[in-house]
């Protein structure tokens, strides 16, 4: 398959990421362009990725097969408004707006084919979880190429559009419950008297091996928590404390507040 052509319009935190993935992937930077607002940004975009950055979303997104939309949600109207200009039905547009329904701009970019996508931040490492939803059935090459896109930076699951704002609370925003374990636990580690750099290393690797573990076993989350906990043992009185002190209810009050808040921002950005 011929790489095709990729415009990020808004290469902030996740554009950037995605940029960058493109080009570990194989991509030429000059089949990339990025959109950005502010002349700095641009000129620290082109220097750290090669790739050409301009302050024309209109100017980026013309005549490329794949426009990805990666602005946040409160900008996707204006920047809908600008694209609506130049997009033609033959340009496939890629959203990773958090809540931002596919109707949105399957009415602005009208002909074209519209994929919803929502990202996680471990894209950067090649190690993402992307879940995405097409507007309308896509051909078997533009299947192929949003494939390729989605996966030069991990791991993609098709699912229907009313599950991606469970999905933005749960994979989308996923990286950062582990980052607020990881904070915990190391401070948690100093207390208990370990150097602050042993206790980064051991919450590291304890971390990044579990996920490795749970992620290539065929056990449970369940079944390897269990094969770590002993009766009476040390792992028993840790999770007894975290269980009493409503751990799990916790993170399901997260989890469905993060939910909610996606469907807020999308209700924002469709009805302007
Ligand atoms: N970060 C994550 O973990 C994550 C995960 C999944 C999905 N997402 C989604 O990805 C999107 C971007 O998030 P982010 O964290 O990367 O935000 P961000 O760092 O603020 O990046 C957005 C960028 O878009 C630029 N921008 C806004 N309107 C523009 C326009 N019309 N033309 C060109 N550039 C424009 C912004 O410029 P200024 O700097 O001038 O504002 C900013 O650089 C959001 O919709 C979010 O829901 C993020």
């Amino acid at each position: 398959m011929e790489r095709p052509t990729v415009a990020v319009i808004g290469a902030g935190s996740m554009g950037e990421i995605f940029a960058s993935g493109l080009v570990r992937a194989g991509w030429d930077p000059s089949e990339l362009i990025l959109a950005v607002r502010r002349a700095e940004r641009a000129s620290d975009l082109t220097h750290f990725t090669g790739i050409e950055a301009v302050l024309d979303a209109r100017e980026a997104a013309r005549g490329r097969d794949i426009v990805m939309i990666a602005v946040k949600p409160k900008d996707v109207p204006e920047t809908v408004r600008q694209l609506a200009e130049v997009i033609t039905p033959d340009q496939m547009v890629i959203s990773i707006a958090a809540g931002v329904p596919i109707a949105v701009f399957a009415e602005a970019f009208p002909g074209s084919p519209i994929v919803r996508a929502m990202p996680n931040t471990p894209s950067a490492v090649d190690k993402g979880m992307t879940a995405f939803t097409v507007g309308s059935p896509l051909t078997p090459e533009l299947a192929e190429q949003v494939r390729t896109v989605l996966q030069a930076v991990g791991e993609t699951l098709e699912l229907s559009e009313d599950l991606l704002d469970a999905v933005t609370a749960v994979s989308g925003t996923g990286p950062a419950y582990v980052f607020l374990l990881a904070e915990a636990l190391i401070e948690a580690a100093i207390r208990e008297g370990l150097p602050h750099h042993a206790a980064e290393r051991l919450v590291h690797q304890t971390l990044w091996g579990s996920g490795m573990l749970l992620a290539n076993s065929d056990k449970s989350a369940f079944r390897l928590r269990g094969e770590v906990t002993s009766p009476g043992g040390t792992t028993a009185a840790a999770m007894h404390v975290l269980e009493e002190g409503g751990f799990r209810a916790l993170v399901e009050d997260a989890v469905q507040a993060a939910a909610r808040r996606s469907r807020e921002l999308g209700e924002r950005a469709s009805d302007s």
